[in-house]
């Protein structure tokens, strides 16, 4: 990983949360970094850190082992029409960020033998919590070890069946924005019982985080640690079942197919 040299293409939001994850890794020397923007000045701070800042894609790509693709699903064939003349199949992988570019849609504007992954990071990469869904073709395992090598930097990572990528868009990287609603409505809730609007933040994040890791860390499901704290008649099953009768899981499911239709429909 040290010696691994790291373009990202078009370094915006979630470039930058990649960005940031690897800086605060020991894994990775972000010497060997590059990144690129048309309009490169927003990123020019990463500069006295090590990192190489430019709006030159090419000669970014060029000196890169791993060329990630941060760019918006509608510029992906521009850059690599663009790329092109400078890759080299033997030597380098692509890797797209983008959400619904698949890759036999990559593979009309690259050589046949070229190594291309698709990877599915969300904006928790910032803090190395990412989950990154990746799938790929043409690699040997060694290739598909330092992609995985260079996600774990941002958190952990799983190899999927490219017909589950957009699924895995909508449950990690859309899944942070659902986490989120849920903990500002918490939140209200708590202000409407008498918290202050900080104190109440408090207790959600560290309440949600707390949850998190409990299933993380015993590997139970959740209702089963939901069983623990539902006393019979008591408060908790009160409020569960009246967000129940509310639509809660229902609200949710619908949420979440109603994102991948929407994946669905932009192809
Ligand atoms: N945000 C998320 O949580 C998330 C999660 C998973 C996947 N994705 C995918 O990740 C990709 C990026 O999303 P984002 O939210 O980070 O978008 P974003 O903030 O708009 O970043 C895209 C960047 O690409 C740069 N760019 C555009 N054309 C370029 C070119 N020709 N050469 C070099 N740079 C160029 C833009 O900067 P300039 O205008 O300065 O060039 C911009 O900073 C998308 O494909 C999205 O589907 C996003």
């Amino acid at each position: 990983m040290k010696d691994l040299k790291i373009a990202i293409i078009g370094c915006g939001n979630l470039g930058s949360s990649i960005v940031n994850g690897l800086l605060d890794s020991e894994d990775f020397d972000v010497k060997n970094l590059t990144v690129t923007k048309r309009r490169p000045e927003s990123l020019f701070y990463l500069q006295p850190l090590g990192i190489t800042v430019t709006a030159d894609n090419l000669r970014a790509a060029n000196e890169a082992d791993l060329v990630i693709l941060g760019v918006k699903p509608f510029n992906v064939a521009e850059i690599l029409d663009e790329l092109k003349p400078v890759l080299n199949p033997e030597k380098q992988a692509i890797i797209s960020l983008a959400t619904g570019i698949s890759l036999d849609e990559m593979y009309l504007h690259l050589a046949p033998t070229t190594v291309v992954f698709r990877a599915m990071p969300n904006i928790a990469a910032d803090i190395k919590e990412s989950i990154t869904c990746i799938c790929g073709e043409n690699a040997t395992p060694e290739m598909e070890d330092r992609v995985k090598a260079l996600f774990n930097c941002v958190g952990t990572t799983l190899f999927i069946e490219e017909h589950l990528m957009e699924g895995a868009t909508v449950l990690g990287a859309c899944g942070i924005a659902f986490v989120l609603r849920f903990m500002r409505a918490m939140t209200q809730g708590g202000i409407q019982i008498g918290f202050g609007a900080e104190t109440a933040n408090t207790i959600v994040n560290q309440t949600v985080k707390g949850a998190a890791e409990l299933i993380l860390q015993k590997g139970i499901h959740p209702e089963a640690a939901i069983d623990k704290v539902t006393t019979p008649k008591g408060c908790t099953i009160v409020g569960l079942n009246e967000m129940e009768h509310h639509g809660f899981s229902a609200a949710m499911v619908r949420g979440v197919l109603a994102s991948f239709n929407k994946i669905d429909r932009s192809q």
